[in-house]
């Protein structure tokens, strides 16, 4: 039974999500043995550095991915789906904070979402820094239809040596929640690896790693749970909403 935004004045719940929450929807990771940095160097296509060097060849590997996201049997799976079931019947707010550039989690139906990488879907001008949707390949020979320069447009990704977006609300919502819940990340990359170690600092938090095995920061976690995500969060969600708040001070 969903509950209205008005009336969801009970504890906050952040759950940062990664890769590892679409595997099963058919998006490769990225450290996995069969991951996207298995096959490319970073410093090739996800650095400025590369995109000033070689923009096509950055192009082309952003290109292959969108072409992957938006097929047709790329599809939001059941863990996908019941994080926007929390959404809707938690009492409280809850803020999916991804790392993920899919658009699989708006799919499922999550609307508080932070998508702290950017989105693979859309394309930003590197003139006049607009951001325009964007299902197809992005070229060189594409112009940007606010200001019109030819060839400026990327993909509106974070790149390493970047800064995340929407690192203020990322803050604000860390430091009210009351649980703090990882899915599918290797707790590899910051500053995202950091926020179990952000929560516990504010002393108040849950804190729950959902994932296929250990992550980097696994210890950090009061409880941990490992399996598939498809498995395990639909069933850590209906245990979630059949406890309630109160669950959360047990
Ligand atoms: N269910 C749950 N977890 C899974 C599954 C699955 N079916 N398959 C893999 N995993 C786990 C892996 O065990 C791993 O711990 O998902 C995690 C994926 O880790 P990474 O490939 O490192 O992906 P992620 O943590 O999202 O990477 C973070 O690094 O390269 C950058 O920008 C990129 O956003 C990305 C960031």
């Amino acid at each position: 039974m969903s509950v209205s935004d008005e009336a969801k004045d009970g504890p906050g719940i952040v759950v940062l999500t990664g890769a590892g929450i679409s595997k099963e929807s058919g998006l490769a990771t990225f450290r996995d043995a069969d991951g996207i940095w298995a096959k490319h160097r970073i410093e090739d296509v996800a650095t400025p550095e590369a995109y000033a060097r070689d923009p096509e060849r950055v192009l082309e590997f952003y290109n292959a991915r969108r072409r992957g996201a938006v097929s047709d049997n790329v599809t939001p799976n059941a863990a996908h789906r019941a994080l926007a079931r929390l959404e809707s019947e938690w009492p409280g707010p809850v803020t999916v904070v991804t790392q993920n550039i899919d658009d699989l989690h708006e799919r499922a139906g999550t609307r508080n979402l932070i998508h702290m990488h950017g989105e693979l879907l859309k394309a930003r001008c590197t003139a006049c820094s607009d951001v325009h949707d964007w299902r197809g390949d992005i070229t060189l020979a594409d112009a940007c239809s606010t200001c019109g320069a030819l060839g400026t447009l990327r993909p509106n990704v974070v790149w390493f040596g970047e800064m995340p977006m929407q690192m203020d609300e990322i803050g604000e919502v860390l430091a009210e929640c009351a649980l703090f819940v990882s899915i599918g990340t290797s707790g590899n990359v910051y500053p995202a690896a950091g926020f179990v170690q952000q929560v516990r600092m504010f002393g108040r938090a849950k804190t729950v790693e959902l994932n296929l095995e250990p992550s980097e920061g696994a210890t950090m976690f009061a409880s941990s749970i490992y399996g598939p995500a498809t498995e395990i969060v639909p069933a850590f969600i209906d245990d979630l909403l059949t406890a309630g708040p109160g669950g959360l001070t047990s």
